[in-house]
């Protein structure tokens, strides 16, 4: 059965990298800033309403969220940048990360939502370069695409080719307002999981 996005199921959720069990389904993972809009991506691809909590206050995801997708999973990290949660809870988080991606797991697609209406932040490009040092393939999804017209759009598309850190990054402009992007965010997915690619892109 390759991935199915109609009957994706929340599974579990891991605040301690300890406690995240040995996988052996490939795991789409995104991320993104904290409000950037990796919860309301999750519920249009699999047209779920409330299947990720969804919040206009950020730090909203603080565990890494595992989802059920036939043959695959989708995962849910916690937005990072966000600058009001405690520290302890900063170090926690960074821990997580770690841990998840040092382990030995099956990560053959990550979707690195950045707004579309800012160039990527320090944090953003610390993920990025995280990705690309781990050698996991990655597209940069631009969420918000609704809040800019054409020209301002075009604009920002032009700089972020030499904003992102390498050169020939995927971008998908994406609206969980308008529904842009979706088919092409599942297509991207879909891909990865019927023939995954070795190593980086
Ligand atoms: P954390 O869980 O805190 O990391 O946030 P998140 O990245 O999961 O963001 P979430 O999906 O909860 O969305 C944050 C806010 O942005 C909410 O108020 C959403 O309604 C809004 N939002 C998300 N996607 C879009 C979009 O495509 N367009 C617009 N205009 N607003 C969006
Ligand atoms: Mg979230």
């Amino acid at each position: 059965m390759p991935i199915n996005f109609n009957s994706v199921e929340f599974e579990s959720a891991f605040g301690l990298t300890k406690q995240i069990p040995t996988s052996d389904l490939p795991e789409i993972i995104f991320c993104g800033r904290s409000n950037v809009g990796k919860s309301s991506l999750l519920n249009k691809i699999t047209n779920r309403k409330s299947l990720a909590r969804v919040s206009s206050s950020p730090g909203k995801t603080i565990t890494i969220n595992f989802y059920r997708a036939g043959d695959a999973r989708l995962v849910d990290l916690p937005g990072y940048g966000y600058a009001k949660i405690p520290k302890f809870e900063i170090e926690r988080f960074a821990k997580l990360m770690e841990g998840y991606f040092s382990q030995d797991r099956n990560m053959p697609l990550a979707l690195q939502l950045i707004d579309i209406r800012r160039p990527p932040t320090k944090d953003d490009m610390m993920m990025m370069n995280l990705l690309l040092d781990r050698g996991i393939n990655f597209i940069a999804v631009l969420t918000k695409a609704d809040k800019l017209n054409k020209t301002q759009r075009a604009a920002r598309l032009a700089e972020f080719e030499h904003e992102l850190p390498a050169e020939g990054i995927t971008m998908i402009p994406f609206s969980s307002l308008t529904n842009e992007g979706v088919n092409e965010v599942k297509a991207a997915i879909a891909d990865i999981v019927a023939s995954p690619k070795d190593g980086k892109f």
